[in-house]
């Protein structure tokens, strides 16, 4: 027999799960349209909202950091958890675009909330960065090491974007989501999956960085490359197999998902995943035509949106997913 948290019965034994008690999330105010873009390169807002289902994007304000977003997102889900930042345990951050090299984004954030002296460190996976901060806070407070963590995703993409190339600049978006999770004895997180093939760096990466060395160009060489038609096609298949896989290892059916929460990367990857789970688009939540692509930032966005707005409910069972550079694909599938 497979091994489920349902079936697992070890006696004396209380399983603990990972469960999340508030949701966040923060948007710069600046909007980006697509009407604005065709005044910087050869696009049209037909092209774009036809093959990407993006509308409009958010842009961080001059100085206004992911640390930033970071911060107001977590405030926001501290506020929504009842929970103070002092009883943190740990704090994981996923992004692409942190503040500095070092410290991490996580301890800057540490420190500005007032959580000194927890676990506080990054995660890079690119646009999975969420999910996988995700997956790792749920190993801690299963093992029992974390009573409540805080995972958030945030990221200012815009700030390594080539504006002159059209094949990227009209994709990204900047902002942060955030949750607190804690201990409990309900579920919670059922399970989560994490992936990543390395073999595929060269269908989406930014080539410079401080070892490989920056490089005599405009904005030091720093843009996000992507061989947009390939990672496509890829990121169709591995994310029709990983919800396939993750809702067998939670012993679940398609039938029992009530949301999916996807990575918004593009309306049609996401409707094709919607479809591979017989899903209508009515119970998918889509965000990706006010925010763009936000990296790690757009499951936790997508998320608070759905739970603030009301269509999310307590005792629903959700599954979250995304995909990005690396290439890295992750998922989650939880009783909210
Ligand atoms: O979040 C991380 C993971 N990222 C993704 O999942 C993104 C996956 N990829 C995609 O979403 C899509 O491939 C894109 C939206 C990036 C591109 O859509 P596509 O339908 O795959 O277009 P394409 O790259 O095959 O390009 C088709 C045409 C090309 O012109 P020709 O060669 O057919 O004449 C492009 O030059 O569209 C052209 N094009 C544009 N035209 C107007 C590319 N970008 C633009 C643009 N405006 N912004």
């Amino acid at each position: 027999m497979r091994v489920t948290p349902s079936n697992l019965n070890l006696r004396g034994t209380t399983l603990i799960y990972s469960r999340i008690a508030g949701t966040g999330s923060y948007l710069p105010e600046k909007v980006v349209t697509n009407a604005d873009l065709e005044k910087l390169v050869d696009t049209s807002d037909e092209w774009i909202a036809s093959r990407t289902g993006i509308r409009e994007r958010r842009m961080a304000a001059e100085g206004e950091t992911t640390g930033d977003l970071a911060f107001y997102a977590a405030t926001h889900a501290l506020e929504a958890a009842g929970t103070k930042a002092s009883e943190l345990d740990l704090i994981v951050l996923g992004t692409t675009t942190p503040d500095i090299i070092f410290p991490s984004t996580a301890c800057l954030l540490q420190h500005r909330l007032g959580a000194n002296g927890c676990a506080a460190f990054d995660v890079n996976a690119a646009c999975s960065g969420f999910m996988y901060a995700l997956g790792i806070a749920d190993q801690f407070i299963r093992t029992g090491q974390v009573k409540k963590a805080l995972v958030v995703g945030a990221e200012t993409l815009t700030r390594m974007i080539d504006w002159s190339d059209r094949s990227t600049c009209v994709l990204f978006g900047d902002g942060a989501g955030a949750v607190v999770l804690e201990a409990s004895a309900e579920p919670g997180i059922l399970t989560t999956k994490l992936h990543a093939d390395g073999a595929y760096k060269h269908l989406l990466y930014n080539p410079v960085g401080v070892s490989a060395g920056f490089r005599d160009e405009p904005n030091h060489g720093v843009r996000v490359i992507m061989g947009g038609s390939e990672v496509f096609k890829v990121a169709v298949r591995t994310l029709d197999r990983i919800v396939g896989e993750t809702l067998e290892a939670a012993g679940m059916q398609e039938k029992d998902v009530d949301w999916l929460i996807p990575h918004q990367a593009n309306l049609r990857i996401i409707e094709a995943t919607a479809k591979r789970l017989g899903l209508s688009m009515d119970r998918v939540i889509v965000t990706i035509d006010r925010h763009g692509n936000t990296s790690s930032g757009s499951v936790p966005l997508a998320l608070d949106e759905a739970v603030r707005s009301g269509k999310v409910k307590r005792g629903q069972t959700l599954l979250l997913e995304a995909f990005g550079g690396g290439l890295t694909w992750s998922s989650a599938l939880l009783k909210y």
